[in-house]
């Protein structure tokens, strides 16, 4: 009864924040579409990693017995730098003894090479090594801090296929890792707060050394022991206890379950991250910090209760990755764990939910609290309560995705025909963008009105008539005026029609995929299958593209995620950037951050930006950066703001013959298999932000990913000595009882394999390491700094090398 209140009361709520302009792009959900239908496609397959992806897979075994190391990417194909790189610039980078021994065609890449005919193969083959050169020259100019790297650049692109000839003008700025007027200021804020924060961190010390006090005990423990402690926990909680009192156990106990089956034992800011997000706290950790590890303390403790405990990811990738990874911690420890993924069915709802700890994502749990709203059958109410949520990535759910409302939507069958019209209309005004740099330069809209019908503001989306606009409208719709009666509600096509045509791109802001609209999302980078904008907008851009208009729906149920998460008795959150935000999570939510310090300090090198005179020369410029890299052997992951982005540099690098995969909502049938391929030595992958907040980029690669497309190619694994074969095939079995290995893997045949997939990463990790480990190039910055601090933080986690730098132009 108290739900169905607090529903009413969201729901007033939010249709009142949706006649805002900052509720103008909401995420409707129609009921025909919606994903309780069991048939309704999921927005992933499920797919094997390291299958659907890059080509390529271990070597053959080799007659000595040791391990043949497949040539990692420089495949000596057309025009990339195959034969002449190991020898001329890898030989730099990386240790003699760990060079690749044999080719083969095992390129972590899937983007097909530039058509060339049979004939130019010499000259491909001189394109090539001319390329390597030029990487090697740019390489020098760079590190000699000498101005020629304009020359050099135009020189490496009028070498390429069909580069046009014209020199690169660059304005480069000398690369040096520097700290910006920013992070000098964010450096002062935490100085300034870092007391509060100290004396916070201070309090838990003895709550930490009494975990680690315990950790002899736990060791000592059999497996069955352990598991023993949760009965005992829930047992005890039962006769009185709290939460609190049994925490140092809780957290000892998962600690050491942790060590056995993933071999990873929680470092104590881990544990310190742990008892925030126990306590209902904002825990702040840096980027690759290992906050997946983190969150099993706390859920695993509050999910003794028997209440379920729900942890919320960004997008359903990380969701699948964290309940399988994390899943054999709480199997071992006894708990069920559930996951929800986009297009499941009530049945798999229901299972899923009624696990001890469910993984899905922050739109998932929200949807399906609003549908359980609506069943009139109970039957089919998947939720079980709302007792404690982790959200991982908070600020991007509780601050940027906030006030977007989750609405489900039925058809109230308005006309269609006045889009069409009003989209015939205004593509015969003369209408005037006003830029987010007008609105910077403080240009006045009135400034603008001038010789023109409309103009449509980029900054806050909206768009208007002008005087003579009025009047030219009236005139192509042949009606008198359009401000009388009927004819009034012209207005309300016409607007949406001037967004969709100037402030929505195709390729940028949706996709049109088998004559739907697509919605990307901005903040994501993800497509948000079966979703819809609403006002009428989604029916302007379907008049705009050509594709059957759909009748408009009509709100049925909504909430924000803002109001979804005060649904939940404890509330808490984890991400690398909440610092900025702490006003913000104490006044909305009444959420206090805890940062938490890193375990080793991040040697990361953050260059200047590089800023150039033309976006055409900027794109150059990266492709030519990204050269270079690739030259090194470094793993490249090149973060691009929009899928038209992403593939306008993809198509800048087929034309320089560098090998890349491409990961944006166009292509992200191969996520898991990019992601786990994406550090190893030389592999270039391009990225709108799908990538960007949550991905874990192994360096030298995820062996169980290599291990498993081995596997699946059928290349027999090479031998291996007793030692690692015995170590595998310890970690297989653990696999094999907590749930983490496939269905129908032979455990024995897939620990031959892991143990020649480790030998090929752990190499690869050694030689990507000492080259520089990866690199994160942005194309643009984002409007938001948080975004762009999460791309940065792809690279120079776990105190790792890396490197990072944004051009701009
Ligand atoms: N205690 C540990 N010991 C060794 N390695 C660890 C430990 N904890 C985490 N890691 C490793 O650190 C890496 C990063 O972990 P994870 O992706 O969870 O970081 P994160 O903090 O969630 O980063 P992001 O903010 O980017 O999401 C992983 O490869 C993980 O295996
Ligand atoms: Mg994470």
């Amino acid at each position: 009864m108290e739900a169905r209140r607090l529903f009413a009361a969201c729901l007033a709520l939010s249709i009142s924040l949706s006649s805002s302009p900052a509720c103008a792009r909401v995420v409707v959900e129609a009921v025909r579409t919606g994903p309780s239908s069991a048939t309704a496609p999921a927005a992933m397959p499920a797919l094997r990693p390291g299958l659907a992806g890059p080509a390529g897979g271990l070597a053959a075994p080799s007659l000595s017995g040791s391990l043949t190391l497949p040539d990692p990417v420089l495949t000596p194909k057309a025009g990339s730098l195959a034969t002449a790189v190991p020898a001329a610039v890898l030989a730099a980078a990386v240790p003699a003894a760990a060079r690749p021994v044999r080719n083969a065609a095992d390129a972590p890449v899937s983007v097909p090479k530039a058509a060339t005919a049979p004939g130019e193969r010499g000259a491909e083959k001189d394109l090539g090594q001319r390329l390597v050169e030029l990487g090697a020259e740019l390489e020098k100019a760079r590190t000699d801090g000498g101005g020629s790297e304009a020359s050099v650049l135009s020189r490496v692109f009028t070498g390429a296929a069909n580069a046009s000839g014209a020199s690169a003008a660059v304005e480069a700025v000398e690369p040096s890792p520097v700290r910006s007027p920013r992070a000098l200021l964010d450096g002062l804020l935490v100085s300034v707060f870092g007391s509060h924060n100290g004396r916070q961190l201070r309090t838990l010390q003895p709550t930490i050394e009494a975990i680690n006090a315990l950790e002899g005990a736990m060791e000592k423990l059999g497996d069955e022991e352990l598991r023993a402690k949760t009965p005992e926990f829930k047992k005890r909680l039962a006769a009185g206890e709290t939460l609190d009192d049994i925490l140092p156990e809780a957290f000892a106990a998962v600690r050491e379950a942790s060590r056995r089956v993933l071999k990873l034992r929680h470092r104590d800011v881990q544990l310190i991250g742990g008892i925030a997000l126990h306590k209902g706290m904002i825990a702040e950790m840096a980027t690759g910090e290992g906050k997946t590890l983190v969150a099993p303390l706390a859920v695993y403790l509050n999910a003794l209760t028997g209440e379920g405990a729900h942890l919320f990811t960004v997008n359903d990738y990380l969701a699948k990755r964290d309940s399988e990874w994390m899943g054999s911690v709480y199997r071992f420890m006894g708990l069920s764990v559930g996951l929800i993924q986009n297009g499941m069915g009530i049945e798999g709802r229901k299972k899923a939910y009624a696990a001890d700890v469910t993984y899905g994502t922050a739109s998932e749990f929200g949807f399906d609290y609003l549908r359980d709203n609506m069943r009139v059958d109970p039957a089919q109410i998947v939720q079980r309560g709302h007792a404690y949520a982790l959200i991982d990535e908070v600020d991007s759910v509780l601050i940027d995705q906030a006030r977007t409302p989750l609405i489900i939507a039925g058809l109230s069958g308005g006309p269609v025909e006045p889009y069409a019209i009003a989209d015939r209309v205004v593509r015969q005004l003369k209408v005037r963008v006003m830029t987010k740099e007008d609105r910077a330069n403080g240009l006045e809209r009135d400034a603008l009105e001038e010789g023109v019908d409309a103009v449509v503001d980029e900054k806050d989306l909206m768009a208007s008539l002008t005087e003579t606009g009025f009047d030219r409208v009236a005139e192509l719709l042949g009606v008198e005026d359009i401000y009388t009666g009927d004819n009034s509600a012209w207005m309300h096509y016409i607007r949406q029609a001037l967004r969709a045509n100037y402030l929505y791109q195709k390729d940028v802001h949706y996709l049109v995929r088998g004559g739907e609209i697509v919605i990307v999302d901005d903040f994501t980078g993800r497509v948000m299958d079966g979703r819809q904008w609403s006002e009428g907008l989604h029916q302007s851009i379907q008049a705009k593209e050509g594709v059957e208009i759909e009748p408009e729906t009509k709100t049925v149920a909504s909430v924000t995620p803002q109001n979804f998460a005060r649904l939940y008795r404890k509330l808490s959150g984890m991400t690398g950037t909440a610092a900025s935000s702490a006003q913000e999570f104490a006044k909305i939510y009444d959420l206090e951050v805890l940062t938490v310090p890193t375990n080793k300090p991040v040697i990361r090198k953050d260059y200047a930006d590089r800023i150039y005179r033309s976006y055409a020369e900027k794109i150059r410029a990266v492709a030519a950066e990204i050269l270079r890299l690739h030259a090194l052997g470094r793993p490249v992951l090149a973060g691009t703001v929009s899928p038209e982005q992403s593939e306008e540099l993809s198509r800048a690098l087929t034309e320089l013959g560098v090998e890349h995969s491409v990961l944006n909502a166009k292509h992200h049938e191969s996520e898991a298999a990019i992601v786990a391929f994406g550090g190893r030595l030389g592999a270039v992958t391009i990225a709108t932000n799908m990538a960007g907040r949550g991905t874990d980029i192994l360096l030298g690669g995820d062996p169980h990913a290599l291990a498993r497309r081995a596997m699946s190619d059928g290349t027999a694994p090479a031998a291996f000595g007793a030692d690692a074969l015995a170590e595998a095939r310890a970690e297989v079995e653990k696999m094999a009882l907590y749930g983490r290995l496939e269905q129908g893997t032979d455990p024995d045949a897939y620990a031959r394999y892991l143990a020649a997939a480790k030998a090929v990463t752990e190499s690869e990790r050694e030689r990507v390491s000492a080259a520089g480990g990866l690199a994160v190039l942005g194309t643009e910055r984002h409007e938001s700094r948080r975004i762009d601090l999460q791309l940065m933080g792809r690279a120079g986690r776990q105190g790792e090398p890396g490197s990072t730098q944004f051009f701009l132009s």
